[in-house]
């Protein structure tokens, strides 16, 4: 699909965001393997999360919404059954890479796999953890998807994690849930830290001291209703948006403010964004309010180490605001944005030359100079949801109309997003 964008005057009104992608990932595996009947609401609609609920249901946790809600019915630590085609992750990497800890310690063998982008992201980080917990995984030259996965009865671990990473983190504590005993992770930086709150919700037992993580094995998981928090990544292309246009003044309501991934607002008020939050209350652990935002001047910044692996899937939007603001954007420490849906680095720089915008690109990031003019361009997705709508947005600021090539790919976590920008933008 191909979507024109038009410059907007302004971005105005109150919208509503699809319910996290990370946490519904995490809310329908955990309900797949726990005893009885979960009832999730504002479950995420993007491909990405029908692929989790697609392969859940393939291991014989059936599910089906009614007025809304999500209803998936769990038979508990040992209800899995065994799949009886290869199971299709599409273009996802926490379901192939957390589902992987679940399927590891299964008495059965299964494959995973997905589309072109997913079977070229790597997949070593898990399987080496996996496989000293016993499990026995096949890959394509040893590292990409499709996964055959060898299941077996696991032992406990203690792990370091080598990159900063939450599905890794994630797909141990999962496996974890089915050992003897304690499993640890280590991480180097704190990463977004749904698993844990949501294994807790369920009713595992985990510890959290400083950067590690424990989870006790063969917890007794129960059902339960869960509301999911409005998705705070896709609520960051609109908070752009309201930066970047000029008359713009915007309220998102019941958007996730785990602190875990918070930091976009922190950074986003450093550099002068007049951001304010109201209603905050909690569910399920989480942390839920609404945002309001006016157009404001940004000074720019600079992301490094911890900070960048927190902003990790805002960065492509980030420099779009970037090269709107004062002084720019550097990021640093950013080499995982090589292996997501795309190189981002890359795709970012390719869109920013055919905007007509500068972009100094090195391995690990890049660095945007401020105060720049945006030209009409046919810019490209290149099949990655976030390089879709992260040029949605800077198209609003471009001096005419643009066009997106590939944009359906933005239905990946947001299949709305075009209808919400037409009711916001003017
Ligand atoms: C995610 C973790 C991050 C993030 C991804 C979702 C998660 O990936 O980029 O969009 O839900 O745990 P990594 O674990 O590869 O950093």
């Amino acid at each position: 699909m191909t979507q024109q964008i038009s410059p907007a005057t302004s971005v105005s009104g109150a919208i509503q965001l699809p319910g996290d992608k990370s946490i519904s990932h995490r809310y329908a595996m955990l309900a797949g393997i726990a005893e009885g009947a979960t009832k999730i609401s504002n479950y995420s609609k993007g491909a990405d999360c029908q692929s989790t609920l697609a392969c859940m249901r393939a291991l014989g946790a059936e599910s089906e919404t009614r007025d809304g809600i999500l209803c998936i019915h769990g038979h508990g630590l040992d209800g899995l059954r065994e799949p009886s085609a290869a199971l299709d992750a599409g273009n996802s990497g926490s379901t192939i890479r957390m589902l992987s800890g679940i399927l590891a310690a299964q008495p059965f063998t299964s494959t995973i796999g997905g589309d072109e982008s997913l079977s070229n992201r790597p997949m070593q980080r898990i399987m080496t953890p996996l496989a000293q917990m016993g499990a026995r995984i096949e890959a394509r030259d040893n590292r990409f998807p499709p996964l055959t996965i060898h299941g077996a009865k696991l032992h406990p671990l203690e792990y370091t994690l080598p990159v900063a990473s939450a599905q890794v983190k994630s797909c141990v504590l999962l496996a974890g849930l089915f050992a003897d005993g304690r499993t640890t992770v280590h991480e180097p930086v704190r990463t977004r830290d749904h698993t844990e709150l949501a294994l807790r919700e369920f009713g595992a037992d985990v510890d959290v001291e400083g950067l590690s993580i424990s989870v006790t094995g063969r917890p007794h998981l129960t059902a339960r209703e869960l509301r999911v928090p409005g998705d705070l990544s896709s609520a960051a292309f609109f908070l752009v948006a309201a930066l970047i246009v000029s008359d713009s003044s915007l309220t998102i309501h019941g958007v996730g403010l785990n602190p875990t991934r918070s930091a976009l607002l922190d950074f986003l008020a450093e550099m002068g964004a007049q951001i304010k939050i109201l209603d905050v209350t909690s569910s399920g652990g989480e942390l839920i309010g609404d945002i309001s935002i006016r157009k404001s001047g940004i000074q720019g910044g600079a992301l490094e180490k911890a900070r960048t692996a927190a902003l990790i899937d805002e960065i492509p939007v980030l420099a779009v605001l970037g090269a709107a603001s004062e002084e720019g954007l550097l990021v640093r420490d950013a080499s995982e944005l090589r292996v997501k849906e795309t190189d981002r680095i890359a795709t970012i720089a390719e869109n920013f030359k055919r905007m007509g915008l500068a972009i100094t690109v090195r391995e690990d990031g890049f660095e945007v100079p401020g105060k720049q003019r945006f030209h009409a361009a046919e810019v490209d997705s290149f099949g990655d949801h976030r390089i879709a709508m992260a040029f949605s947005i800077a198209a609003l600021a471009a001096d005419g109309p643009c066009t997106i090539l590939g944009a359906d790919a933005a239905s990946v976590s947001f299949p709305e997003f075009f209808d919400t920008l037409q009711r916001v933008a003017q």
